[in-house]
């Protein structure tokens, strides 16, 4: 038996922090990573930041939790703020992206149902897709290494090509009640979804009477420079799952819908001990005012846009490292053509931390608040690593 009394579905790296600052994750002995991954795109405004220390300490000083049996000031005035701020007319909050995708799921079957389309219940998705771990997430996600061996998979998801229009329009049914699309699919490996497709999307579900759901779990609250990823495209979604960044690393989520897609959730059909409590509320609404603030999507942007061209130098100096850079914002990767875990090993030798992805892809997803400074910094931790890799590889031709 191994030593560990926690289950073993972790391969986890033998490092361990002891705080964080900003951009910065620091061991006991005081080494210092700069962070790349941040909680795999969680940490949006860096670690320890004092505007969020402040809401937490705040109010769990105050109220900690009282579940949905009563009114939550601070669950109105997020989601009055994030509705403000997007296409959306309704919130409903919860724990985990996983949990922001399920109550999307629900939406979707509820409005048809409320509509009196009982039939229509099936949800389109891509290939590549990650939505969670639930069983209804990872029939969504369609992922064999996450489905097999936990029984019959959720009935009601059907997978097409990703971005495949013409696949798309062919796949729906009189069955088919949505759509569900990550506008850059994250886990796949950083795989941006074209905004003319987006469009395409938004027009095949007008066409049909079904509703686009966006997950925007991993590129939404300001990741790619937007608060929305989607309104790179223009477009108007029906419901939106979100997460990740929008606790800074409290965990919480929240589903977002238009008054119209949330019509069939109504009172007892849903709901969440956790989800939306006072403690997570403090947290988003601290994330917000920083966000939210004017000119820092921009700053995103700008910051993107550097750290794109500086990667895009590597991959010309090292293309037996580098086969490609893809995303947008600060939601970037590159394509390896070395394995990814050996690139990424090589990266954490130089004390830069950041995610593997599929289709051989290592994911940048570092705090919005990085500085360019930093952005140098690492761009000069990641040329020593391929440097390095490069060397080692030549030595063994
Ligand atoms: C696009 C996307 N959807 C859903 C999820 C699931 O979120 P959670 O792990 O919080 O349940 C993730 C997590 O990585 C994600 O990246």
């Amino acid at each position: 038996m191994s030593e560990s009394a926690l289950y073993n579905t972790y391969a986890r790296i033998p490092l361990s922090f002891e705080r964080g600052e900003g951009s910065w994750l620091i061991q006991e002995d005081g080494t210092r990573y700069l962070d790349f991954a941040a909680g795999i795109a969680v940490n949006s405004l860096g670690h320890a930041h004092p505007h969020m220390v402040a809401a937490l300490v705040g109010q769990a000083g105050r109220l900690w939790h009282i579940s949905n049996l009563y009114e939550i000031p601070g669950q109105d005035r997020l989601g009055r703020r994030l509705c403000d701020a997007s296409f959306a007319d309704k919130a409903f909050f919860t724990n985990s992206g996983a949990e922001a995708l399920e109550c999307a799921i629900k939406t979707a079957r509820r409005y048809h149902h409320a509509k009196g389309d009982e039939n229509r219940f099936r949800i389109l998705t891509f290939e590549g897709a990650f939505h969670g771990r639930t069983l209804a997430t990872i029939a969504a996600g369609g992922q064999k290494k996450y489905i097999e061996g936990f029984g019959p998979k959720v009935e009601g998801f059907d997978q097409v090509p990703f971005g495949d229009l013409k696949a798309t329009e062919a796949a729906i049914t009189p069955e088919t009640a949505a759509i569900l699309v990550e506008p850059i699919q994250g886990e796949g490996g950083i795989r941006v979804l074209p905004n003319e497709t987006l469009r395409g999307l938004r027009e095949l579900c007008d066409k049909h009477g079904i509703l686009l759901l966006l997950d925007e779990v991993q590129s939404g609250i300001g990741r790619t420079g937007r608060l929305f990823a989607h309104e790179w495209a223009g477009i108007t979604p029906d419901v939106v799952a979100v997460a990740k960044g929008i606790g800074g690393g409290f965990p919480m989520g929240v589903c977002l819908a238009t008054e119209d897609a949330a019509s069939g959730m109504v009172p007892g059909v849903h709901g969440t001990t956790f989800g939306g409590n006072p403690l997570a509320m403090a947290v988003g609404n601290a994330v917000l005012d920083i966000v939210l603030e004017d000119g820092f999507l921009d700053k995103v942007s700008q910051k993107g846009l550097l750290l794109k061209q500086k990667l895009a130098a590597l991959a010309d100096t090292y293309p037996q490292v580098v086969e490609e850079v893809r995303g947008n914002g600060l939601m970037l990767g590159f394509k390896c053509k070395l394995p990814n875990l050996q690139v990424l090993g090589a990266m954490r030798d130089e004390k830069l931390l950041a995610v593997p992805a599929g289709e051989n892809v290592l994911r940048l997803l570092p705090p919005l608040t990085i500085s360019d400074e930093e952005i140098d910094d690492a761009v000069a931790r990641m040329e020593t690593a391929f440097q390095t890799l490069s060397e080692n590889s030549s030595q063994g031709d």
